[in-house]
Protein backbone atom coordinates (compact mmCIF):
# COMPACT_ATOMS: atom_id res chain seq x y z
CA UNK A 1 0.00 0.00 0.00
CA UNK A 2 0.94 3.69 -0.70
CA UNK A 3 2.42 5.02 2.23
CA UNK A 4 0.15 7.89 2.81
CA UNK A 5 2.86 10.17 4.24
CA UNK A 6 4.89 10.02 1.15
CA UNK A 7 4.10 12.93 -0.94
CA UNK A 8 4.79 16.39 -1.02
CA UNK A 9 8.35 17.62 0.01
CA UNK A 10 9.49 14.36 1.45
CA UNK A 11 9.68 12.40 -1.72
CA UNK A 12 12.56 14.42 -3.10
CA UNK A 13 14.53 13.50 0.44
CA UNK A 14 13.61 9.69 -0.28
CA UNK A 15 16.99 7.77 -0.94
CA UNK A 16 16.80 5.21 -3.66
CA UNK A 17 15.53 1.76 -3.40
CA UNK A 18 17.11 -0.03 -0.97
CA UNK A 19 18.03 -3.91 0.99
CA UNK A 20 19.06 -3.07 4.59
CA UNK A 21 20.61 -5.58 5.82
CA UNK A 22 21.62 -5.14 9.80
CA UNK A 23 23.83 -7.65 11.31
CA UNK A 24 23.19 -8.13 14.96
CA UNK A 25 19.49 -7.70 14.09
CA UNK A 26 18.42 -9.51 17.29
CA UNK A 27 20.86 -7.91 19.38
CA UNK A 28 20.08 -5.12 21.66
CA UNK A 29 20.83 -1.99 19.54
CA UNK A 30 18.62 -3.32 16.83
CA UNK A 31 15.65 -4.12 18.90
CA UNK A 32 15.54 -0.81 20.55
CA UNK A 33 16.96 1.84 18.41
CA UNK A 34 17.74 0.69 14.77
CA UNK A 35 14.00 -0.84 13.78
CA UNK A 36 12.00 1.48 15.81
CA UNK A 37 13.95 4.27 13.41
CA UNK A 38 13.28 2.18 10.58
CA UNK A 39 9.88 2.29 11.35
CA UNK A 40 9.70 5.84 12.35
CA UNK A 41 11.56 6.71 9.42
CA UNK A 42 8.75 4.71 7.02
CA UNK A 43 5.71 6.28 8.80
CA UNK A 44 6.78 9.73 8.06
CA UNK A 45 7.13 8.82 4.57
CA UNK A 46 11.01 8.92 4.46
CA UNK A 47 11.88 5.85 3.13
CA UNK A 48 12.07 4.35 -0.88
CA UNK A 49 8.82 3.38 -2.06
CA UNK A 50 10.57 0.09 -2.18
CA UNK A 51 12.85 -1.18 0.36
CA UNK A 52 13.25 -4.50 2.04
CA UNK A 53 14.94 -4.85 5.92
CA UNK A 54 16.72 -8.06 6.39
CA UNK A 55 17.81 -8.90 9.92
CA UNK A 56 20.73 -11.51 10.01
CA UNK A 57 21.88 -12.98 13.27
CA UNK A 58 23.22 -16.42 14.30
CA UNK A 59 19.54 -17.75 15.64
CA UNK A 60 17.79 -20.41 13.70
CA UNK A 61 14.77 -18.45 12.91
CA UNK A 62 12.31 -17.82 10.31
CA UNK A 63 10.99 -14.18 9.32
CA UNK A 64 7.68 -15.06 10.73
CA UNK A 65 9.53 -15.68 14.67
CA UNK A 66 11.85 -12.03 13.51
CA UNK A 67 8.74 -10.39 12.82
CA UNK A 68 7.08 -11.17 16.65
CA UNK A 69 10.62 -10.12 17.80
CA UNK A 70 10.71 -7.05 16.47
CA UNK A 71 7.02 -6.22 17.37
CA UNK A 72 7.93 -7.37 21.08
CA UNK A 73 10.80 -4.41 20.97
CA UNK A 74 9.06 -1.72 19.44
CA UNK A 75 6.63 -1.97 21.91
CA UNK A 76 8.63 -2.35 24.63
CA UNK A 77 10.89 0.27 24.05
CA UNK A 78 9.58 2.45 21.39
CA UNK A 79 6.27 2.48 22.42
CA UNK A 80 5.02 1.79 18.73
CA UNK A 81 1.44 0.75 18.32
CA UNK A 82 2.16 -2.51 16.56
CA UNK A 83 -1.47 -3.09 15.86
CA UNK A 84 -1.70 -0.03 13.76
CA UNK A 85 -1.92 -0.69 9.70
CA UNK A 86 1.56 1.46 9.01
CA UNK A 87 3.26 -0.76 11.26
CA UNK A 88 1.43 -4.09 9.15
CA UNK A 89 2.63 -2.42 5.93
CA UNK A 90 6.56 -1.94 7.48
CA UNK A 91 6.26 -5.37 8.74
CA UNK A 92 5.26 -6.98 5.41
CA UNK A 93 9.23 -5.51 4.82
CA UNK A 94 10.76 -7.61 7.23
CA UNK A 95 12.96 -10.72 6.61
CA UNK A 96 15.04 -12.96 8.49
CA UNK A 97 18.53 -15.14 7.37
CA UNK A 98 20.40 -16.88 9.92
CA UNK A 99 24.27 -16.18 9.19
CA UNK A 100 27.15 -16.31 11.49
CA UNK A 101 29.57 -14.13 11.36
CA UNK A 102 32.70 -16.15 10.54
CA UNK A 103 30.68 -18.45 8.40
CA UNK A 104 30.85 -18.24 4.51
CA UNK A 105 27.47 -20.29 4.11
CA UNK A 106 25.23 -17.81 5.18
CA UNK A 107 26.64 -15.05 3.06
CA UNK A 108 25.81 -17.59 0.01
CA UNK A 109 22.28 -17.79 1.47
CA UNK A 110 22.44 -14.15 1.99
CA UNK A 111 22.88 -13.55 -1.91
CA UNK A 112 20.17 -15.30 -2.74
CA UNK A 113 18.03 -13.74 -0.91
CA UNK A 114 18.80 -10.67 -1.88
CA UNK A 115 18.83 -11.71 -5.60
CA UNK A 116 14.86 -12.95 -4.93
CA UNK A 117 13.84 -9.47 -4.14
CA UNK A 118 15.64 -8.24 -6.45
CA UNK A 119 13.72 -10.54 -8.80
CA UNK A 120 10.41 -10.14 -7.12
CA UNK A 121 10.43 -6.83 -7.22
CA UNK A 122 11.61 -6.08 -10.37
CA UNK A 123 14.44 -3.44 -8.92
CA UNK A 124 18.33 -3.57 -8.69
CA UNK A 125 18.32 -2.59 -4.60
CA UNK A 126 21.45 -0.81 -3.29
CA UNK A 127 22.59 -2.43 -0.38
CA UNK A 128 23.39 -1.15 3.11
CA UNK A 129 24.44 -3.70 5.46
CA UNK A 130 24.99 -2.57 9.08
CA UNK A 131 27.19 -3.73 11.71
CA UNK A 132 25.24 -4.27 14.81
CA UNK A 133 27.30 -7.19 16.02
CA UNK A 134 30.11 -7.57 18.97
CA UNK A 135 33.05 -5.73 16.89
CA UNK A 136 34.85 -8.57 16.66
CA UNK A 137 32.99 -9.50 13.75
CA UNK A 138 33.31 -6.40 11.91
CA UNK A 139 36.29 -6.88 9.98
CA UNK A 140 35.09 -10.85 8.83
CA UNK A 141 31.71 -9.75 7.68
CA UNK A 142 33.32 -7.32 5.57
CA UNK A 143 35.48 -9.70 3.78
CA UNK A 144 32.82 -12.98 3.62
CA UNK A 145 30.43 -10.00 2.06
CA UNK A 146 33.47 -9.50 -0.42
CA UNK A 147 33.63 -12.66 -0.80
CA UNK A 148 29.94 -13.86 -2.10
CA UNK A 149 30.35 -11.08 -4.44
CA UNK A 150 27.76 -9.04 -2.31
CA UNK A 151 29.99 -5.56 -2.75
CA UNK A 152 28.41 -2.83 -5.64
CA UNK A 153 31.57 -0.82 -6.10
CA UNK A 154 29.82 1.80 -8.62
CA UNK A 155 29.41 5.41 -7.81
CA UNK A 156 25.83 4.85 -9.38
CA UNK A 157 23.30 4.66 -6.15
CA UNK A 158 21.34 2.13 -7.74
CA UNK A 159 24.22 -0.17 -7.69
CA UNK A 160 26.27 1.14 -4.66
CA UNK A 161 26.61 -1.25 -1.38
CA UNK A 162 27.59 0.85 1.74
CA UNK A 163 28.88 -0.52 5.41
CA UNK A 164 27.68 1.07 8.61
CA UNK A 165 30.13 0.20 11.25
CA UNK A 166 28.57 0.78 15.30
CA UNK A 167 31.19 1.83 17.86
CA UNK A 168 33.42 0.93 19.48
CA UNK A 169 35.57 1.36 16.46
CA UNK A 170 38.57 -0.30 17.83
CA UNK A 171 40.13 -0.33 21.41
CA UNK A 172 42.85 1.44 20.82
CA UNK A 173 45.03 3.11 18.28
CA UNK A 174 46.44 -0.08 16.83
CA UNK A 175 43.30 -1.96 16.97
CA UNK A 176 41.15 1.06 14.98
CA UNK A 177 43.82 1.43 12.82
CA UNK A 178 43.87 -2.71 11.74
CA UNK A 179 40.47 -1.94 11.26
CA UNK A 180 40.31 0.46 9.09
CA UNK A 181 42.91 -1.24 7.23
CA UNK A 182 40.61 -4.40 6.96
CA UNK A 183 37.69 -2.24 6.04
CA UNK A 184 39.83 -1.00 3.26
CA UNK A 185 40.35 -4.41 1.50
CA UNK A 186 36.97 -4.96 0.59
CA UNK A 187 35.07 -1.33 0.85
CA UNK A 188 35.96 1.90 -0.32
CA UNK A 189 36.48 4.87 2.24
CA UNK A 190 32.96 6.70 0.40
CA UNK A 191 31.27 3.07 1.44
CA UNK A 192 31.90 2.99 4.85
CA UNK A 193 30.43 5.04 7.64
CA UNK A 194 31.75 4.94 10.81
CA UNK A 195 28.58 5.41 13.14
CA UNK A 196 28.88 8.21 15.97
CA UNK A 197 25.08 9.02 17.11
CA UNK A 198 25.75 12.08 18.45
CA UNK A 199 26.25 13.26 15.44
CA UNK A 200 22.85 12.88 14.68
CA UNK A 201 21.46 14.27 17.36
CA UNK A 202 19.49 17.89 16.34
CA UNK A 203 21.34 20.04 19.07
CA UNK A 204 25.14 18.86 17.64
CA UNK A 205 23.94 19.70 14.27
CA UNK A 206 22.78 22.85 15.10
CA UNK A 207 26.25 23.39 16.89
CA UNK A 208 27.58 24.20 12.85
CA UNK A 209 24.03 26.19 12.09
CA UNK A 210 24.24 28.23 15.01
CA UNK A 211 28.14 29.30 14.80
CA UNK A 212 27.91 29.62 10.92
CA UNK A 213 24.41 31.03 10.08
CA UNK A 214 25.11 34.33 12.92
CA UNK A 215 26.84 37.06 12.25
CA UNK A 216 27.01 37.80 16.00
CA UNK A 217 29.17 35.17 17.18
CA UNK A 218 31.82 34.04 14.72
CA UNK A 219 33.82 37.19 15.65
CA UNK A 220 33.52 36.43 19.20
CA UNK A 221 34.39 32.34 18.90
CA UNK A 222 38.30 32.78 19.74
CA UNK A 223 40.52 32.71 22.30
CA UNK A 224 40.84 37.11 22.56
CA UNK A 225 36.83 36.61 23.94
CA UNK A 226 36.80 33.05 25.02
CA UNK A 227 37.57 32.46 28.79
CA UNK A 228 37.11 28.45 28.80
CA UNK A 229 35.10 26.32 27.22
CA UNK A 230 33.07 23.24 29.16
CA UNK A 231 32.16 20.02 27.94
CA UNK A 232 30.18 17.85 30.16
CA UNK A 233 28.30 14.04 28.93
CA UNK A 234 26.14 13.14 32.35
CA UNK A 235 24.40 10.08 33.10
CA UNK A 236 22.64 9.04 35.75
CA UNK A 237 22.29 5.48 34.75
CA UNK A 238 25.10 2.99 36.21
CA UNK A 239 27.22 0.20 33.93
CA UNK A 240 24.21 -2.02 34.85
CA UNK A 241 23.81 -4.95 32.16
CA UNK A 242 26.77 -3.49 30.09
CA UNK A 243 28.88 -4.20 33.20
CA UNK A 244 31.35 -6.70 31.50
CA UNK A 245 31.52 -4.78 28.15
CA UNK A 246 33.00 -1.29 30.18
CA UNK A 247 34.68 -2.79 32.58
CA UNK A 248 37.18 -3.58 29.45
CA UNK A 249 36.74 -0.12 28.04
CA UNK A 250 36.15 2.72 30.41
CA UNK A 251 34.46 6.14 29.86
CA UNK A 252 37.50 7.88 28.47
CA UNK A 253 36.85 5.25 25.57
CA UNK A 254 32.78 4.41 25.59
CA UNK A 255 32.34 8.15 25.63
CA UNK A 256 35.00 10.69 25.64
CA UNK A 257 37.02 9.28 22.65
CA UNK A 258 33.97 9.85 20.34
CA UNK A 259 30.97 11.50 20.90
CA UNK A 260 32.81 14.21 23.67
CA UNK A 261 35.71 14.55 20.79
CA UNK A 262 33.09 14.84 17.87
CA UNK A 263 31.25 17.69 19.57
CA UNK A 264 34.49 19.33 20.68
CA UNK A 265 35.47 19.14 17.18
CA UNK A 266 32.41 20.97 15.53
CA UNK A 267 32.52 23.44 18.23
CA UNK A 268 35.96 24.19 17.32
CA UNK A 269 36.29 24.07 14.08
CA UNK A 270 37.23 26.76 11.50
CA UNK A 271 34.21 27.65 8.98
CA UNK A 272 34.27 25.01 6.26
CA UNK A 273 34.14 26.00 2.80
CA UNK A 274 30.68 24.81 2.56
CA UNK A 275 28.38 22.91 4.50
CA UNK A 276 27.10 20.68 2.06
CA UNK A 277 30.67 19.34 1.19
CA UNK A 278 31.06 16.25 3.66
CA UNK A 279 34.82 16.41 3.32
CA UNK A 280 34.88 20.30 3.98
CA UNK A 281 33.81 19.59 7.50
CA UNK A 282 35.91 17.04 8.14
CA UNK A 283 38.54 17.90 6.97
CA UNK A 284 38.55 20.98 9.92
CA UNK A 285 37.58 18.45 12.34
CA UNK A 286 40.20 16.67 11.90
CA UNK A 287 42.81 19.84 11.90
CA UNK A 288 41.30 20.32 15.33
CA UNK A 289 41.51 17.13 16.54
CA UNK A 290 45.43 17.38 15.05
CA UNK A 291 46.08 20.69 16.96
CA UNK A 292 45.10 19.63 20.45
CA UNK A 293 48.52 19.56 22.37
CA UNK A 294 49.63 16.07 23.30
CA UNK A 295 49.48 14.53 26.82
CA UNK A 296 53.01 13.57 28.19
CA UNK A 297 53.43 11.24 31.14
CA UNK A 298 53.86 14.19 33.13
CA UNK A 299 49.98 16.20 31.85
CA UNK A 300 48.68 12.69 32.26
CA UNK A 301 48.98 13.05 35.76
CA UNK A 302 48.27 17.28 36.26
CA UNK A 303 45.43 17.68 33.65
CA UNK A 304 44.19 14.22 33.72
CA UNK A 305 41.36 12.56 36.51
CA UNK A 306 39.84 9.12 36.61
CA UNK A 307 37.21 7.80 39.11
CA UNK A 308 34.75 5.04 39.63
CA UNK A 309 31.30 5.30 41.50
CA UNK A 310 30.44 4.15 44.94
CA UNK A 311 27.12 3.61 45.93
CA UNK A 312 24.76 6.29 47.01
CA UNK A 313 21.73 7.41 45.86
CA UNK A 314 20.12 8.11 42.47
CA UNK A 315 17.04 9.98 42.78
CA UNK A 316 16.33 8.98 46.18
CA UNK A 317 16.88 5.71 45.47
CA UNK A 318 19.92 3.65 46.79
CA UNK A 319 22.34 1.76 44.16
CA UNK A 320 25.24 0.18 44.42
CA UNK A 321 28.89 0.81 44.01
CA UNK A 322 30.94 -0.16 40.59
CA UNK A 323 32.39 -2.93 41.91
CA UNK A 324 29.35 -5.00 43.41
CA UNK A 325 27.75 -4.44 39.31
CA UNK A 326 28.12 -7.96 38.20
CA UNK A 327 30.10 -8.17 35.19
CA UNK A 328 33.11 -5.88 36.51
CA UNK A 329 36.34 -7.41 37.76
CA UNK A 330 37.57 -7.97 40.82
CA UNK A 331 39.82 -4.64 42.05
CA UNK A 332 39.05 -3.24 38.55
CA UNK A 333 40.47 0.05 38.14
CA UNK A 334 38.63 1.05 35.09
CA UNK A 335 37.06 4.58 35.38
CA UNK A 336 33.25 5.09 35.02
CA UNK A 337 34.32 8.65 35.49
CA UNK A 338 36.88 10.57 33.86
CA UNK A 339 37.79 14.50 33.67
CA UNK A 340 40.58 16.06 31.06
CA UNK A 341 41.80 19.73 30.61
CA UNK A 342 42.49 20.20 27.02
CA UNK A 343 43.89 23.18 25.04
CA UNK A 344 44.10 23.80 21.20
CA UNK A 345 47.36 25.05 19.91
CA UNK A 346 45.91 27.19 16.94
CA UNK A 347 46.12 30.32 16.60
CA UNK A 348 42.18 30.73 16.91
CA UNK A 349 42.20 28.33 20.79
CA UNK A 350 45.90 28.64 22.24
CA UNK A 351 45.42 29.35 25.65
CA UNK A 352 41.87 28.54 26.09
CA UNK A 353 41.50 25.76 28.85
CA UNK A 354 38.85 23.11 27.70
CA UNK A 355 37.84 21.30 30.58
CA UNK A 356 35.69 18.16 29.32
CA UNK A 357 34.25 15.20 31.71
CA UNK A 358 31.95 12.59 31.47
CA UNK A 359 30.25 9.84 33.87
CA UNK A 360 28.31 7.11 34.87
CA UNK A 361 25.83 7.45 37.99
CA UNK A 362 26.12 11.32 37.94
CA UNK A 363 23.39 12.91 39.74
CA UNK A 364 21.41 13.55 36.10
CA UNK A 365 21.22 13.33 32.71
CA UNK A 366 22.74 15.75 30.58
CA UNK A 367 24.61 16.65 27.43
CA UNK A 368 25.91 20.03 27.88
CA UNK A 369 28.51 22.34 25.67
CA UNK A 370 29.22 25.60 27.17
CA UNK A 371 31.15 28.99 26.47
CA UNK A 372 32.65 30.92 29.22
CA UNK A 373 33.42 34.85 27.44
CA UNK A 374 36.16 37.12 28.99
CA UNK A 375 34.51 39.27 32.43
CA UNK A 376 33.94 42.87 31.52
CA UNK A 377 36.32 45.03 33.50
CA UNK A 378 34.98 45.00 37.29
CA UNK A 379 36.25 48.83 37.50
CA UNK A 380 33.36 50.72 36.03
CA UNK A 381 31.06 48.56 38.66
CA UNK A 382 33.15 49.22 42.27
CA UNK A 383 31.48 49.78 45.59
CA UNK A 384 28.45 48.66 44.00
CA UNK A 385 28.20 45.74 46.05
CA UNK A 386 28.70 43.33 43.31
CA UNK A 387 31.26 41.06 44.46
CA UNK A 388 32.07 40.23 41.16
CA UNK A 389 30.50 40.40 37.55
CA UNK A 390 29.47 37.02 36.66
CA UNK A 391 30.78 35.91 33.08
CA UNK A 392 28.81 35.65 29.90
CA UNK A 393 28.27 32.22 29.02
CA UNK A 394 26.81 30.20 26.27
CA UNK A 395 25.28 26.73 26.89
CA UNK A 396 23.93 24.28 24.27
CA UNK A 397 22.27 21.70 25.94
CA UNK A 398 22.19 18.57 23.82
CA UNK A 399 20.06 16.97 26.21
CA UNK A 400 17.42 16.03 27.72
CA UNK A 401 16.18 19.53 27.60
CA UNK A 402 17.40 20.90 23.30
CA UNK A 403 18.27 24.55 23.59
CA UNK A 404 20.88 27.44 24.05
CA UNK A 405 21.15 29.47 27.23
CA UNK A 406 22.94 32.98 26.24
CA UNK A 407 24.11 34.50 30.17
CA UNK A 408 24.47 37.88 30.61
CA UNK A 409 24.99 40.65 33.17
CA UNK A 410 21.78 43.48 33.24
CA UNK A 411 20.25 45.67 36.08
CA UNK A 412 17.40 45.08 38.13
CA UNK A 413 14.77 47.48 38.88
CA UNK A 414 15.03 50.06 41.35
CA UNK A 415 16.64 52.78 42.29
CA UNK A 416 20.09 51.62 42.67
CA UNK A 417 22.49 50.53 40.15
CA UNK A 418 23.08 46.96 40.45
CA UNK A 419 23.86 44.19 38.68
CA UNK A 420 22.36 40.90 38.27
CA UNK A 421 22.73 37.72 36.15
CA UNK A 422 19.98 36.88 33.75
CA UNK A 423 19.19 34.58 31.03
CA UNK A 424 18.35 34.58 27.36
CA UNK A 425 16.47 31.15 26.15
CA UNK A 426 16.01 29.47 23.25
CA UNK A 427 14.33 25.75 23.26
CA UNK A 428 13.90 23.57 20.49
CA UNK A 429 10.51 22.81 21.89
CA UNK A 430 9.48 26.01 22.44
CA UNK A 431 10.84 27.10 19.16
CA UNK A 432 9.60 24.67 16.61
CA UNK A 433 6.82 22.67 18.75
CA UNK A 434 7.87 19.92 17.22
CA UNK A 435 9.43 16.42 18.47
CA UNK A 436 13.17 16.12 17.77
CA UNK A 437 14.07 12.47 15.24
CA UNK A 438 15.83 10.16 17.03
CA UNK A 439 19.92 10.59 16.13
CA UNK A 440 19.44 6.59 14.09
CA UNK A 441 16.97 8.21 12.39
CA UNK A 442 18.78 10.68 10.27
CA UNK A 443 21.74 8.82 10.35
CA UNK A 444 19.94 5.46 8.37
CA UNK A 445 18.58 8.00 6.06
CA UNK A 446 21.77 10.05 5.54
CA UNK A 447 23.85 6.50 4.97
CA UNK A 448 21.19 5.22 2.67
CA UNK A 449 21.34 8.58 0.76
CA UNK A 450 25.25 7.94 0.25
CA UNK A 451 25.77 11.40 2.35
CA UNK A 452 28.32 10.89 4.88
CA UNK A 453 28.90 14.44 6.35
CA UNK A 454 27.43 13.11 10.05
CA UNK A 455 29.67 9.83 10.19
CA UNK A 456 33.43 9.72 11.07
CA UNK A 457 36.21 9.35 8.56
CA UNK A 458 39.01 7.16 8.83
CA UNK A 459 41.65 9.89 9.68
CA UNK A 460 39.36 11.82 12.75
CA UNK A 461 38.55 7.86 14.82
CA UNK A 462 42.83 7.31 14.32
CA UNK A 463 43.46 10.92 15.63
CA UNK A 464 41.01 10.72 18.27
CA UNK A 465 42.73 7.36 19.86
CA UNK A 466 45.98 8.63 19.44
CA UNK A 467 45.57 11.57 21.33
CA UNK A 468 44.02 9.42 24.27
CA UNK A 469 46.62 7.00 23.80
CA UNK A 470 48.95 8.13 26.25
CA UNK A 471 45.93 8.46 29.00
CA UNK A 472 45.08 4.97 28.51
CA UNK A 473 47.87 3.47 28.34
CA UNK A 474 48.66 5.69 31.16
CA UNK A 475 45.81 4.51 33.25
CA UNK A 476 46.73 1.02 32.69
CA UNK A 477 49.61 1.28 35.09
CA UNK A 478 49.52 1.79 38.73
CA UNK A 479 51.16 5.03 38.62
CA UNK A 480 48.31 7.02 38.48
CA UNK A 481 45.01 7.13 41.34
CA UNK A 482 41.29 5.64 40.58
CA UNK A 483 39.72 8.86 43.02
CA UNK A 484 35.87 7.08 44.02
CA UNK A 485 32.70 9.25 44.50
CA UNK A 486 29.57 8.18 45.76
CA UNK A 487 26.75 7.64 43.09
CA UNK A 488 24.48 10.91 42.64
CA UNK A 489 27.78 12.94 43.30
CA UNK A 490 29.46 15.30 40.53
CA UNK A 491 32.57 13.41 40.69
CA UNK A 492 35.63 13.39 43.01
CA UNK A 493 37.01 17.03 44.51
CA UNK A 494 40.13 15.99 41.91
CA UNK A 495 37.89 17.14 39.29
CA UNK A 496 37.09 20.25 41.17
CA UNK A 497 40.83 20.74 41.19
CA UNK A 498 41.35 20.70 37.84
CA UNK A 499 39.87 23.74 37.14
CA UNK A 500 40.05 25.56 40.92
CA UNK A 501 43.86 25.49 39.58
CA UNK A 502 43.25 28.41 36.73
CA UNK A 503 40.51 29.91 38.92
CA UNK A 504 37.40 27.99 37.38
CA UNK A 505 34.68 25.81 38.49
CA UNK A 506 32.40 23.47 36.90
CA UNK A 507 28.95 24.78 35.42
CA UNK A 508 26.00 23.85 37.81
CA UNK A 509 23.90 21.89 35.93
C1 LIG B 1 26.87 4.96 24.03
C2 LIG B 1 27.70 4.48 25.20
O1 LIG B 1 27.68 5.16 22.91
O2 LIG B 1 26.23 6.18 24.38
C3 LIG B 1 26.83 4.32 26.44
O3 LIG B 1 28.30 3.25 24.86
C4 LIG B 1 26.07 5.59 26.72
O4 LIG B 1 27.63 3.97 27.56
C5 LIG B 1 25.34 6.07 25.48
O5 LIG B 1 25.14 5.32 27.77
C6 LIG B 1 24.73 7.43 25.71
O6 LIG B 1 23.94 7.78 24.59
P1 LIG B 1 22.74 8.80 24.76
O7 LIG B 1 22.27 9.03 23.37
O8 LIG B 1 21.73 8.13 25.63
O9 LIG B 1 23.32 10.02 25.42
Amino acid sequence: MENPFAEGENRILRPPSTAIVIFGATGDLARRKLLPALYHLYRDGFLPQKFVIIGAARRPIDDSQFVDFVAEGAREFANIDVSSSQWKEFAARLHFESVDGTDQDGFARLRKRLETFNARDNEQYQLLYYLATSPKFFADIAAHLDEANLIYRSSDELNRSVIVVEKPFGDDYESARELNRRLLEHFEERQIFRIDHYLGKETVQNILVFRFANGIFEPLWTREYVDHIQISVSEDIGVGSRAAYFDSSGILKDIIQNHLLQMLSLLCIEPPISLSDPDSIRDEKVKVLRSIRPFSSESVMSDCVRAQYDSGFIKGKSVVGYHEESGVREGSRTETYAALRLEIDNWRWSGVPIYVRAGKRLPKRITELSISFKRAPQSLFRGRQIVELDQNMLAIQVQPREGITLRMNSKPPGPRMRVGSVEMDFSYKGSFGMRSADAYERLLLDAMKGDPTLFTRKDEIEEAWKLLKPVYEGWQTSDYPVYQYAAGTWGPTAADELLERSGHRWRVL
